[in-house]
């Protein structure tokens, strides 16, 4: 008998968590599509009372999908409750998920209650969230650092209340892995009414026990899953969903569940997350990392001429790599263009900026002749913010290295309606054309990370330039994708202004 294996992913919610990963509305939209066409069966799109911009990404993504559940994260309280409910209201099927935290560590010193006063308040919770939907789930926040009678009786309660899903989260990744399968089995056998939920695992990878420990957790019968694409999440982050998928997938003999996964879409997942959070994959990552299924060896490679199963034990097609198919190139119509776009999952919301992609696109396919995917999500990235929102924009630039001389540049920016031009020198030509932006539009930030990729392979290649940028207790990320690293660097410095520019104070709901 195989029982079903949900799968929750939370890289909208507690990916977001992750200091510099916040995003967009509509960045939440292009992967929460990516998600439902990979058949996630939960995407936790936000945190809906942590700010108006929070609240709106998690309306517009539960007015969007129609194939996986969407969910929107509430502390025990409620008008955090009430917050939810208004912003899944527009959902096929929606959830919300109230927590509230157990530990003797976090009742005494962060919540200051006691744990009557505790198990009182989960259990309105639970019961507030069910006027608005039949689906409630809720954690009990660091269930693994919990005394397990105190969470027996908790779970018993809301489980009585209305909770269809419990979630055990080992929100600081302290337990080992037999410890935590443990603590599953024994509160499944100890729990009187355990058979009317369904046990959930949320599991942080602060000593890269994540997966290891939500896997023991399915051995002892958790049936659902929380994870995120590439581990993201806060600190080092939450269980990675493709090591959960491809574990479960390849090693059927010791899991007795499946999952509703694509795994074909899990790289094309994996980049877009990536290229929008800014996180960049390792190369040895398991499953997406671009290492993961190249042999170097001369004997593995030997070996996998013979037999591919002498060292591989999953396929790379089965999550996708090799994808990126040539699309489209110079000679390519409007309406091709736009059916690519939507066989990619990328919708964009109005003729106006299907327009201009378009012209984005006509303009790089005049620069490189073979398009690919990766550059049309690199292209639509740029239009991560909406037209009203980008305050900033590149109207032109010039930049000058020669050995021995210092390299300049010479921007010219759009602020608002007014242009400015400012020239500046600098270490490189990057380094001066943040200094001239920075002399037109001085934001004070800090600039905590700077990084290129090229978008596919080969020098004609488009550069995606990330930029991160700190001001005060705020982080955001930038993108800009060009064939010229340079002009990709200002797009993306101007792309990150414009969310500082933009962005309203947020809450961490853990805070
Ligand atoms: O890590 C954690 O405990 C959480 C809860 C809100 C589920 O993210
Ligand atoms: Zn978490």
């Amino acid at each position: 008998m195989t029982d079903q294996l949900i799968i929750f992913d939370t890289t909208l919610r507690d990916g977001e968590q992750s200091p510099g990963a916040s995003m967009t509305r509509e960045e939440k939209i292009r992967i929460a599509r990516q998600l439902e066409k990979m058949r996630v069966d939960v995407i936790e799109a936000g945190f809906p009372a942590a700010s108006p911009g929070d609240f709106e990404a998690v309306r517009a993504v539960a007015a969007t999908i129609r194939d996986s559940t969407v969910c929107g994260l509430a502390r025990a309280q409620f008008a955090d409750i009430e917050r939810a409910g208004e912003a899944i209201k527009p959902a096929a099927r929606g959830r919300i998920h109230t927590f509230i935290a157990t530990s003797a560590i976090h009742m005494e010193k962060k919540l200051r209650m006691s744990p009557e006063q505790v198990l009182t308040q989960a259990v309105a919770a639970v019961k507030r969230a069910r006027d608005f939907t039949d689906d409630v789930e809720f954690s009990a926040e660091d269930a693994g650092r919990s005394d397990p009678d105190f969470l027996c009786r908790v779970f018993e309660a809301v489980i009585a209340a209305g909770a269809r899903t419990v979630n055990v989260p080992d929100t600081v990744g302290y337990t080992m892995p037999q410890q935590y399968g443990a603590l599953i089995a024994s509160l499944r056998a100890r729990i009187p009414n355990s058979d009317q939920a369904i046990f959930s695992v949320h599991c942080h990878n602060d000593l890269g026990l994540a997966v290891a420990n939500s896997l023991s957790a399915v051995l002892a019968g958790a049936r659902q899953v929380e994870c995120t694409i590439n581990g993201l999440g806060e600190r080092a982050g939450n269980a990675a969903l493709e090591e959960i998928v491809m574990a479960v997938r390849t090693r059927k003999d010791v899991f007795p569940v499946e999952t509703r996964i694509d795994t074909t879409q899990i790289v094309a997942a994996s980049r877009l997350v990536s290229g929008i959070t800014g996180f960049p994959v390792q190369p040895n990552k398991a499953v997406v990392g671009a290492n993961a299924f190249a042999h170097e060896s001369g004997i593995h490679q030997d070996g996998v001429l013979k037999n591919r199963e002498t060292y591989e034990i999953m396929r790379a097609e089965d999550v996708g790599w090799n994808a990126n198919r040539l699309v489209l190139g110079k000679l390519s119509g409007r309406n091709a263009f736009r059916n690519r776009l939507q066989e990619l999952g990328i919708e964009l919301e109005s003729e106006v900026q299907l327009n201009s992609a378009f012209q984005r696109f006509k303009e790089l396919a005049d620069r490189k002749h073979e398009i690919f995917d990766e550059d049309l999500h690199a292209l639509v990235s740029n239009d991560s913010l909406t037209p009203e929102a980008e305050h900033y924009s590149l109207v032109s630039m010039r930049a000058h290295s020669e050995t021995g001389e210092a390299p300049e540049a010479r921007v010219t920016l759009r602020a608002g309606m007014v242009e400015h031009t400012a020239t500046s020198t600098g270490s490189g030509p990057v380094d001066a054309t943040f200094k001239a932006i920075e002399q037109m539009a001085p934001s004070g930030a800090q600039l905590q990370l700077y990084s290129v990729n090229a978008i596919t392979s080969g020098t004609e290649s488009q550069g995606e330039v990330t930029v991160r940028l700190a001001q005060g207790e705020r982080v955001v990320n930038g993108l800009g994708a060009d064939t010229d690293i340079v002009v990709a660097s200002a797009k993306a410095y101007l792309n990150a202004m414009n969310k500082l520019h933009h962005g309203a104070a947020r809450l961490n709901p853990q805070a």
